[in-house]
């Protein structure tokens, strides 16, 4: 993607007036179609899913939630404290060290990964009022480490270990899922268990006039499962819901999870990749750390035989290098990537 400013540079200045390539007009509307009841997503407790006493009753809970909501709470992950805040920690020591020093792991021009900004292909397109460090962590011979920052130092060790819990309650999920479908030979535990995850760590400066910018743009996530962290206690992801925006509580200790686009064709669209965005707010940063669990360069999908009714795939297969290849290229636009892989 393009090279802009870092956003955190810029809001840094405090100017009165925003600049234009950050203002989403839409956003006057958007505000309206805010979900006003007391909806909230589900949860899901992991200590439940892999206790014999409580998994069948939390399993079904489980499909429930990845079939009606595709986004839920999971609590009690155990994922230790000390590793997640372990990585807290670096990740607010690191995003507060001066531009220079997280330049030293910028993204290289075209690249997507290192430090900048997501998604920008052109000097018209909105931007977004956030910065990242995005990151490939396994399989471990993809990682660039003369992107991963050495400063905080241990921060490599610290995401590393963290990778590996987090891919631990992925796989898990991933098996009780494949249950839950009735799958057995063709099964998402197996599909994903040796695939890339990769770890977008995400920065949302405060700004004067946050009803007039998006963190990030509306999308479905174009992979298997995320994972996502929220460092601090400020909220701001929202996801679409009954045609409205559905804002999710940070609650501490929890992940939020939802499916993305490439388990919606595997499933044939029986568990769904849900459209989200990030708002921001005026008082304060916020972070998280979204964990993608994704397929292998390589590797063509298309929704499981089981699950394509009388032989009926609703989606084209899918190409999974040329799909992160047109979803790097193209700006984040709700879910019309998704939209294209359909069969009508
Ligand atoms: C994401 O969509 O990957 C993350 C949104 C957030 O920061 O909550
Ligand atoms: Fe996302």
């Amino acid at each position: 993607s393009m090279r802009v400013e870092s956003v955190q540079a810029l809001a840094a200045r405090q100017r009165e007036e925003i600049p234009a390539r950050y203002i989403r007009p839409e956003m006057e509307d958007e505000q309206l179609l805010l979900a006003g009841d007391n909806e909230a997503i589900p949860f899901i407790d992991f200590s439940k899913l892999v206790d014999p006493h409580f998994s069948e009753e939390e399993a079904a809970k489980l499909h429930l939630a990845c079939a009606e909501w595709g986004f839920f709470q999971l609590i009690n992950h155990g994922v230790p404290e000390e590793i997640i805040n372990k990585l807290k920690n670096y990740l607010e020591e690191f995003f507060q060290l001066p531009l220079e020093e997280k330049e030293k792991v910028a993204q290289l021009p075209g690249e997507v990964e290192g430090y900048g900004n997501a998604f920008v292909q052109s000097e018209e397109q909105k931007l977004d009022w956030g910065d990242m460090l995005y990151l490939t962590v396994l399989p471990p011979h993809l990682r660039l480490m003369q992107l991963w920052p050495s400063n905080p130092p241990s921060f490599s060790e610290t995401l590393s270990n963290y990778s590996i819990e987090v891919k631990r309650v992925a796989n898990y999920l991933l098996s009780v899922m494949s249950k839950n479908l009735g799958l057995e030979q063709e099964n998402l535990y197996d599909i994903f268990k040796d695939g890339m995850q990769s770890m977008r760590m995400n920065y949302y400066p405060p700004c004067l006039n946050p009803e007039k910018v998006l963190g990030l743009s509306p999308h479905s996530d174009a992979v298997g499962l995320t994972i996502l962290l929220q460092v601090n206690e400020m909220k701001g992801l929202q996801i679409r819901r009954n045609g409205g925006w559905l804002a999710i509580e940070p609650l501490p200790g929890a992940f939020v999870v939802n499916i993305g686009d490439i388990i919606e064709i595997l499933c044939n669209g029986k568990y769904k990749s849900i459209e989200h965005r990030a708002v921001v707010s005026n008082e304060k940063e916020r972070i998280s750390v979204a964990a993608f669990h994704t397929l292998n360069f390589g590797d063509i999908v298309g929704p499981i035989s089981e699950l394509a009714e009388e032989g009926k795939p609703c989606y084209r297969s899918l190409d999974f290098q040329d799909y992160m290849k047109q979803f790097f290229a193209s700006k984040l636009d709700g879910k019309s990537l998704l939209d294209r892989m359909k069969l009508t």
